[in-house]
C-alpha cells in the first residue's frame, strides 16, 4: 500500500464516518456470542481509529450505539456500555496529551447510560475541547432525529425566531466538524438507521459487505480510492 500517494491526494476525504455494522453476524458465523462479536468490533475500532489518523484524515465519525439499540436485550446492552466505559478510558490514556479532540455526540443525561460512563465521557469532551489536530466523534445514545429535536428545542430556548441552514448547523453536536464526506456503513445493510440525516445529505456512501470486525486497513483504503474517483457535483454540473 503506498500511503504517501494516497495521503497527499487532494480528493482525499476530510471527515469520515463508520457505521460499525455486523459484529452480531460476526460472532454467529463463528458459533460465538453476540458479545464476542463487539469484543472484536472493538478491537478493530482502535485499530481503525490510529490508521485513519495516520491517513491524516482531520474527523472521523464512529456509529457506535443509536437510542434504538435500547430495544436489545439487556445483557447485550450492559455488555456495550462496559466496552464504551473501557473506549473512554483508552481514549484518555492514549489520547490526552496528543493533539486529539474526542467528542461523544448523544444524549449523555440519559439515565439509562452508567452515571459514571456519562461523567468520564463529559470530562473527556470537556479537557479535550481545545484541541485540533484531530476529532473522534464517537455517537453514543445518538439518534440523528433527536440531535434535530434537541437543536430545535435549543433554538426556541435562543429566543430567536428565524434561522438559516448554516445557523442551525450551530446547534448540532458536529458544529465545530468538518463538513461529513463519506459515510461507510459495513455489513452491507442499505439503510442509514438514524445516522447524521441533517450532516449528510450531500455525503458520499459505501456499503461495503465485510462485517465490521473483519473490515481491515485494505478494506478502507479500498473504500478511500473508490470515494476519490466520485464525482461530487453539489447541485452543478462538472465533467
Ligand atoms: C453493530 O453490530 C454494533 C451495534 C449496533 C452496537 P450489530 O450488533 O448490529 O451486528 P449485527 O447487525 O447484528 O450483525
Ligand atoms: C446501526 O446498526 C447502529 C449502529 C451501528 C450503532 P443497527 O444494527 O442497530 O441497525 P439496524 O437495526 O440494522 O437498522
Ligand atoms: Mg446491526
Amino acid at each position: 500500500m503506498n500511503l504517501e500517494k494516497l495521503k497527499s491526494n487532494p480528493k482525499m476525504p476530510k471527515h469520515i464516518a463508520f457505521i460499525l455494522d455486523g459484529n452480531g453476524r460476526w460472532a454467529k458465523r463463528r458459533g460465538l456470542l453476540r458479545s464476542l462479536g463487539h469484543k472484536a468490533g472493538f478491537d478493530n475500532l482502535k485499530k481503525q481509529v490510529k490508521f485513519v489518523q495516520e491517513l491524516g484524515i482531520k474527523n472521523l465519525s464512529l456509529y457506535c450505539f443509536s437510542q434504538e439499540n435500547w430495544n436489545r436485550p439487556k445483557e447485550e446492552v450492559d455488555y456495550l456500555m462496559n466496552i464504551f466505559s473501557d473506549m473512554i478510558d483508552e481514549f484518555r490514556k492514549d489520547y490526552l496529551d496528543k493533539d486529539i479532540r474526542i467528542l461523544i455526540s448523544g444524549d449523555l443525561d440519559d439515565e439509562r447510560v452508567p452515571y459514571e460512563t456519562r461523567v468520564k465521557a463529559k470530562k473527556l469532551i470537556e479537557d479535550t475541547k481545545e484541541k485540533t489536530g484531530f476529532v473522534i466523534n464517537a455517537c453514543i445514545n445518538y439518534g440523528g432525529r433527536q440531535e434535530i429535536v434537541r437543536a430545535v428545542n435549543n433554538i426556541i430556548k435562543s429566543g430567536a425566531n428565524a434561522i438559516n441552514a448554516e445557523d442551525f448547523d450551530n446547534y448540532l453536536y458536529t458544529k465545530d466538524l468538518l463538513p461529513l464526506d463519506f459515510i461507510i456503513r459495513t455489513s452491507g445493510q442499505l439503510r442509514t438507521s438514524n445516522f447524521m440525516p441533517w450532516q449528510s445529505t450531500y455525503s458520499e456512501w459505501y456499503f461495503p459487505k465485510k462485517l465490521w470486525p473483519s473490515f481491515s486497513k485494505r478494506d478502507l483504503v479500498k473504500s478511500l480510492k473508490l470515494f476519490m474517483r466520485r464525482n461530487r457535483r453539489f447541485g452543478a454540473i462538472k465533467e
